[in-house]
């Protein structure tokens, strides 16, 4: 039995192994059954006895240190085996020129896209765009808007309060007062934003969503004003001619209020199942600013007056991209925005 430099033997033999391959032959030739070590141990009987106990301890250091040896090496090369097919699995080649095609394109938000559309419409008729924050005050969401504490209007806009005090606005209309203390007594302006409400979801209700608010404060500003700014705005948004109609309607903001209805964008008048045969779709609340709101805005109400309105830009999304679920536009499906045109 040669065990002499068979610590060496075997060390030099490990350091070479590069596969798996390499380490199963060094496995059979060293630890396996009939491996030199194992054989060794076998023979130890042949030994004179006072040598035995000896050569003993020796086999039991060298097949210590073969077997740690081995271990190491396996873990040793199969981790450099999942190294390397990470780095095949990630490598993006960067020189490669993008795949064309429209599908490949990423694309704006269907509601990004009608928001800049209005955006230009109003911007075009002298409308200034602001882009209030989405936390409001107490004071601005509400009081402002003449909507004080303990006002019942305050139950169908239920929000999400701040520590401060302060509110996820629920309406765009919580910047009106900036624009009047901003650019008033003469300006036009409109703010498109996200609002918030306390809701519980359905097909046309969600929590997060969209609206725009617009004012016009002058010295001879009424109401037939509004309906000339809506119509064309409508018109160049839904690319055909849209006619609009006022009803009565509450508002603690504008005095007096109107319900404005656009004519079918569907059917174009003629009755269809969405507009319920009347021809119509209800769009936007709007009327003439409160003197009060003007007041509290630093505009002189006995001189100069207004109108406001606002509309739900979600909404106005919904109907020119014919999406019958309003929960899909905050879905964040790749799906769903590719099959908007
Ligand atoms: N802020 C109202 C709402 O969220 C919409 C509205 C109605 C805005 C009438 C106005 C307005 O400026 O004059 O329901």
């Amino acid at each position: 039995m040669q065990i002499q430099g068979l610590s060496g033997e075997i060390e030099s033999e490990l350091k070479n192994s590069r596969t798996e391959a390499d380490l199963t032959e060094f496995f059979a030739k060293y630890l396996g059954k009939s491996g030199v070590i194992t054989k060794a141990t076998a023979e130890l009987g042949q030994i004179e006895a006072n040598r035995r106990a000896e050569v003993g301890q020796i086999l039991n250091t060298v097949r210590q240190s073969a077997t740690q040896g081995y271990y190491a090496k396996v873990k040793e090369i199969h981790d450099a085996q999942v190294k390397e097919q990470l780095l095949k699995d990630e490598l993006v080649d960067i020189t490669i020129p993008a795949i064309s095609g429209e599908l490949m394109r990423g694309s704006l938000h269907p509601i990004t896209k009608v928001r800049r559309e209005v955006e230009d419409a109003f911007s075009n008729m002298g409308f200034i765009v602001e882009d209030g924050p989405e936390v409001a005050t107490e004071f601005e969401n509400f009081e402002a808007v003449n909507v004080p504490k303990n006002h019942p209007a305050r139950d169908m806009q239920d929000t999400f309060w701040l520590n401060n005090g302060d509110v996820l606005r629920t309406q765009t209309s919580a910047w009106q007062n900036h624009c009047l203390k901003t650019y008033g007594p003469e300006f036009r302006a409109i703010v498109p934003g996200r609002c918030f409400r306390n809701e519980a979801t359905d097909a046309s209700h969600d929590n997060t969503f969209f609206q725009c608010e617009g004012m016009m404060v002058g010295e001879d500003i009424s109401i037939s004003n509004l309906v000339y700014f809506m119509k064309t705005a409508l018109t160049s948004v839904l690319g055909k001619e849209i006619d609009v109609r006022l009803r009565p309607g509450y508002f603690p903001f504008t005095e007096p209020s109107f319900e404005l209805d656009m004519s079918c964008v569907f059917c174009g008048g003629e009755g269809c199942q969405t507009c319920k045969h009347s021809g119509w779709i209800e769009f936007c609340g709007c009327g003439m600013i409160h003197p009060k709101v003007l007041e509290m805005g630093g505009v002189d109400p006995t001189k100069y007056q207004g109108f406001a309105f606002g509309f739900g830009l979600t909404r106005l999304t919904m109907m020119k991209y014919d999406i019958s679920d309003i929960r899909l536009l905050n879905s964040g499906s790749i799906d769903f925005i590719k099959g908007v045109k």
